[in-house]
């Protein structure tokens, strides 16, 4: 796959895509757009070709990621409007249903997607919906593109403010139960270097093995779980906790949260 790629908007999550595409070894042309000039230099560093100028990227390229925030999409579309016939554009805002996308670029195959901060070291799970006239083909290499991150699924779009409140916004979630095993970790003793890589791959590891292994997270839970051992000490303090449904209700509040911004910005508006 060699497609010429525009990523507009080169901030956290642009910059995360440009990162893994290079890291895959994509072969095509990839242009990051800002209107941050530092941001640019940082990507001219890492040697892909650099504009402030989304419309004449849009029209060089023949896929065009939007990486800014909700806010500023409007301005994107109708910017780039004349440069989408019959090319793939994929909106990678939160929030912005694909209907909104295409009400300023009807003539694009527009793909609307949920990844992660994960993609900055290709372990994101990304989520993607896509508009009526996405060809199987077109999909083909939209997953392509999206596996460079990390490993994604095809969801039905009212499923995004969902995905948004669980893997979009999951990293910070799991940041907190990482530093608090570290600080667990500190509790009984363990140097601070230690107690940190420790905390962060287990939780990489369990995620692992329930991805790879295919296995319910209650297996991997029975796997570790001697009678009479320690696991099970742990496991009895933890259930007398209200860490499940503390979890639950933050991805409810996120989730809630995601559909209000919607309505807040106009985007459900025909
Ligand atoms: N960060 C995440 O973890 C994450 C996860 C999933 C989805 N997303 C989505 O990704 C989008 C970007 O988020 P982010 O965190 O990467 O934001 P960000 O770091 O602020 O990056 C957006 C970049 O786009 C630039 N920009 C604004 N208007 C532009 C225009 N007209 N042309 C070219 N560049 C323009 C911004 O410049 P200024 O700073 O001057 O505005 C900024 O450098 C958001 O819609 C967000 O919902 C983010």
């Amino acid at each position: 796959m060699n497609d010429k790629i525009a990523v507009v908007g080169a901030g956290m999550m642009g910059g995360a895509i440009i990162k893994s595409l290079i890291k895959s070894g994509y072969k095509g042309k990839i242009t990051a757009v800002d209107i941050q000039p530092e941001r640019l230099q940082e990507q001219e560093k890492l040697g892909v070709a650099v504009t402030t100028d989304p419309r004449k990227a849009a029209g060089d390229s023949d896929i065009i990621f939007i990486v800014v925030k909700p806010n500023d999409m409007e301005k994107v579309l109708k910017n780039i409007n004349h440069e989408t016939k019959g090319k793939l554009v994929i909106s990678v805002a939160a929030t912005v249903p694909l209907k909104f996308v295409k009400k300023f670029i009807p003539e694009a195959k527009a793909v609307r997607i949920m990844p992660n901060v994960g993609a900055l070291v290709q372990a994101s799970y990304t989520a993607y919906s896509c508009d009526p006239n996405v060809t199987a083909k077109d999909k083909e290499k939209v997953k392509a593109l999206l596996n460079m991150m990390g490993i994604c699924e095809e969801v039905d779009e009212k499923y995004m403010d969902a995905i948004t409140a669980l893997s979009g916004s999951g990293p910070g979630y799991l940041s907190i139960i990482i530093e608090a095993l570290m600080y667990a970790g500190l509790k009984v003793g363990l140097p601070r270097n230690i107690a940190l890589s420790s905390s962060a791959q287990t939780v990489l590891g369990t995620g692992k093995l329930v991805i790879e292994l295919q296995e319910h997270p209650a297996k991997i839970k029975d796997m570790v779980t001697t009678p009479g051992g320690t696991t099970i000490e742990a496991i009895y303090e933890l259930e007398g906790s209200q860490i499940r449904q503390s979890l639950m209700r933050a991805v409810e509040e996120a989730a809630k949260k995601s559909q209000q911004i919607r309505e807040k910005l106009g985007f459900n508006a025909e």
